[in-house]
């Protein structure tokens, strides 16, 4: 197997980190490695695969040379994936930037790898909780179809990045300790409030838009359709946040074309790449974000019928949206495009 230049653009992040771990774990094909990030942490030292490499300012000039770009550095992929791609990379995007772009790919591998050969340069890489969601549905669509999904999602604070982790961990002593409480990240740290994390929980992932849904429930509902490739799926979202450090919960409702049975449902889940079946209520086995955290498996569980609707089903799904529903993803797609000679 060839090695790849590889560049990182948000190495120092939650993601970015979490992409060190399982390039290593997955002893992922890189030769040469660059690790961007911002002018903040140039000249970090991190370890990867026992060599030190020292984080450099992502600038113009950066990608030179480099084959597979990964990116997780939020909105500044506006900037830096055209520059990738000039200078002749594959990006492959963590960011909501692109992804609803029609010319490019959004991609989850177990569900349709098939969009990946489309690529003119960019790969997006879809929203945590509709990676862990859509991984969920698609045994399932393709048993009966899908008419309609209501989503409710349990969002793990390292969704939020670094800083809302910290932000969590601090409320916490804080309250142990019986000292005053402040809030300065979540549920944005652009936004003009903020609100405790710690105990609570809030209803609110990202900006609102104007028919009052949250950016986040968006980007559920409309990536979901495009990785589907079914413009007609209904589907409704209410996103949380919860003290929850990491892996993200959903409580998912299904309505499908023609019937499917609990049986048939959980065996087409058991079976299918990515995810695994913990659904034993007698023994109370059902998937928590403690059992998830760190694991590449998508875990289902407490699945049952809706009798109130024709064709029902309910049931809980749980992933690490760090690994899954980000960098775990992004790797498995340039993993792919390795396999079929596509870089
Ligand atoms: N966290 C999750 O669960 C999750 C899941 C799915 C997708 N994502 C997406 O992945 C991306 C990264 O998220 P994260 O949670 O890892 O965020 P994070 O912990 O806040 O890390 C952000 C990274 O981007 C770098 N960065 C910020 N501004 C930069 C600039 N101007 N130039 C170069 N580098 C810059 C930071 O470098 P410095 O250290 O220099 O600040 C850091 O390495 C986001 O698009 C996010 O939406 C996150």
């Amino acid at each position: 197997m060839k090695n790849y230049t590889v560049a990182l653009l948000g190495a120092t992040g939650a993601v970015g980190e979490e992409f060190l771990k399982l390039m290593e774990e997955r002893d992922f094909p890189f030769g040469k490695l660059k690790l961007l990030a911002s002018k903040r942490s140039a000249g970090t030292k991190l370890r990867v695969k026992g060599r030190e490499y020292v984080v450099e300012e992502a600038t113009a000039e950066s990608f030179a040379g480099v084959q597979i770009a990964l990116f997780a550095g939020g909105s500044i992929s506006e900037t830096f994936a055209p520059l990738a791609v000039r200078a002749g990379a594959v990006v492959i995007d963590n960011s909501s930037t692109f992804r609803m772009d029609p010319k490019v790919p959004l991609v989850v591998p177990e569900v349709n790898p098939e969009a990946i050969a489309s690529h003119q340069g960019i790969i997006a890489n879809p929203n945590c909780s509709t990676i862990i969601m859509v991984l969920a549905l698609k045994p399932l669509y393709d048993i009966a179809k899908i008419k309609r999904v209501v989503v409710s999602t349990y969002q793990a604070v390292s969704g939020g990045g670094k800083e809302a982790m910290a932000e969590l961990e601090r409320q916490v002593a804080d309250i142990v300790a019986r000292r005053p409480v402040t809030a300065e990240i979540l549920p944005g740290a652009s936004l003009p409030k903020h609100y405790q994390i710690a105990f609570n929980l809030i209803p609110q992932i990202d900006v609102f838009k104007e028919n009052d849904y949250t950016k986040e429930e968006m980007k559920m509902i409309e990536e979901t359709k495009k990785i589907m490739n079914d413009p007609d799926m209904a589907i409704t979202a209410t996103t949380v946040r919860v003290p929850v450090y990491r892996s993200h919960a959903e409580s998912v409702n299904v309505e499908f074309l023609h019937e499917v049975s609990p049986a048939a449902a959980k065996k087409a889940i058991a079976a299918f790449p990515g995810l695994l079946l913990r659904d034993d209520p007698a023994a109370m086995e059902y998937p928590m974000p403690l059992f998830t955290s760190g694991k590449d498996a998508v875990e289902v569980g407490r699945l049952r019928k809706d009798d109130t609707v024709p064709h029902g089903l309910n049931f809980w799904v749980c992933g690490d949206q760090i690994r899954k529903g980000a960098a775990l993803n992004a790797l498995q797609i340039a993993e792919y495009m390795i396999d079929h000679e596509m870089i």
